[in-house]
């Protein structure tokens, strides 16, 4: 087990019997859940993934990994929402947040084609300059804007550089099966096409090709991501509260949430967790937040954020509480230098550990923020390990699915996301938005 939630913390707000009140409706909607019974229940393939993958093309997946390793110095993840956070979350929990810096056997790995800024693709496109790079496009639709005009651009890249034959030797794409326009041109130019499942959902997909070719590329061994999933899986499928943290993660935030707290910080004293707080952003942003309902999620990074929104946790409106992530044992060990002059006073931490200090701070934190009335639950995680990242996703998809159901909404869909593109394609004057822009133009004008 990877991963365990002390209630330590929050049990001044949620106690026992609040948690076995809400039992009933969590078990109600694990059982919509695992029987495929309610909304969305076409995006339910997570669910088995970590058991039931395609074999085949999990193999395909390592053996494109070692190709690229050879072939690229660069290798460049286009994707949005999805189709990065995942694989970004990853690498930069499992191996560092700086790991293009660090010396090493595997390629520096870029993310692209997740904003529409002019100067986040030039800059990558310099980064690129003399070097031998490698792309992989990752868009289930296969016509999502972003990616799509930044696959054009490295398109044409590699293609002027080592001209349309040697570019397709270097271009992968991950998409839909059968139905999408990238598989189509993919096949029609020769790239090596990987699969997103139809009934995987893009913030559901870290655990297919989305997520474990990149993943593979950066040297992470992807059989131990997939055994910490399938351990949680197995643990989490018990109907059973009190022995089962998922639920119980479940029943603390829902009793919250009804009880005045809209706001959940995901919070973690490791830099490295930062994307990986992004990716659980989305994941429970885009399962929870509509029909007017759904808990904001947000995150910091301590102690860093302690020096910015620390202030406004501890003491401003009280509308949130904490999951604190608490990573148990650092990949590094770094030891305080002893001062002769001890101008600073700190002499007494020398010889310590620096993840010493950093748990004491947790530990001031967790008191101080509790007794502002900030509800905070703790989640042990044993370590950094591709095994624990493979178990702590399957926790929060896991949660979040059954949560969404607590809510009463699909969680599954994501109608919300299209109300911009529609306006940003008849502003840009796209064919069969015409009566939109007019529409829009006169608001603007
Ligand atoms: O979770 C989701 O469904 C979204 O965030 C998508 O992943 C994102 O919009 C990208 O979509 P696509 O993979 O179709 O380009």
């Amino acid at each position: 087990m990877a991963l365990s939630l002390n209630s330590k913390f929050v049990e001044k707000f949620v106690s026992d019997k609040d948690i076995l009140s809400i039992a009933p409706e969590i078990y109600e909607a694990q059982k919509t859940l695992v029987t495929k019974s309610g909304e969305g229940n076409d995006f339910l393939g997570w669910i088995d993934l970590p058991i039931d993958y395609d074999k085949e093309e999990f193999a395909r997946i390592k053996l494109a990994a070692e190709r690229i390793k050879k072939l690229c110095d660069v290798f460049i993840v286009i994707g949005i929402g999805g189709s990065y956070l995942g694989a970004r979350a990853a690498i930069e929990f499992v191996k560092s947040p700086v790991y293009n810096s660090l010396k090493k056997d595997t390629p520096d790995i870029y993310f692209a084609g997740n904003s529409i800024s002019a100067s986040a693709l030039s800059d990558l496109l310099r980064i690129c300059e003399g070097k031998d790079v490698c792309i992989n496009v990752v868009s289930k639709s296969g016509t999502t804007t972003e990616p799509a005009v930044a696959f054009r651009v490295f398109r044409n890249l590699l293609e002027e550089k080592y001209g349309k034959e040697g570019a397709k030797e270097r271009i992968f794409a991950t998409t839909d099966k059968a139905k999408g326009t990238l598989k189509k041109f993919s096949d029609d130019n020769g790239y090596e096409t990987f699969v997103v499942p139809d009934d995987v959902g893009g913030r559901f997909s870290v655990l297919t090709a989305v997520g474990l070719l990149p993943i593979a590329v950066a040297g992470i061994d992807i059989d131990k991501m997939m055994k910490g999933a399938q351990d949680a899986r197995l643990k989490y499928s018990i109907a059973d509260i009190e022995n089962n943290d998922c639920l119980k993660y479940v029943a603390i935030r829902n009793y919250l949430y009804r009880n005045g707290k809209n706001v959940e910080i995901l919070a973690s004293y490791e830099p490295a967790a930062q994307m990986f707080c992004e990716w659980w952003k989305q994941l429970f942003g885009e399962s929870e937040g509509k029909d007017g309902k759904g808990i904001y999620p947000s995150s910091v990074i301590f102690s860093t954020d302690l020096h910015s929104l620390g202030q406004y946790i501890q003491d401003g409106t009280r509308l949130m509480f904490e999951t604190v992530l608490n990573i148990q044992k650092a990949n590094d060990e770094l030891i305080i230098p002893f001062d002769p002059d001890n101008v600073d006073k700190l002499n007494f931490l020398s010889g310590k550990d620096l993840e010493f200090v950093n748990n004491k701070a947790m530990l001031g934190t967790l008191i101080a923020h509790t007794d502002g009335n900030v509800p905070n639950i703790v989640l042990d995680v044993d370590d950094r390990s591709e095994y624990s990242f493979g178990y702590l996703v399957y926790f929060f998809e896991y949660a979040c699915a059954v949560s969404g159901y607590v809510l009463g909404v699909n969680p599954f869909n994501q109608p919300g996301v299209e109300s911009y593109k529609k306006n940003m394609f008849a502003l840009l004057g796209k064919e069969g938005y015409e009566d939109l822009k007019a529409e829009l133009d006169k608001r603007i004008n």
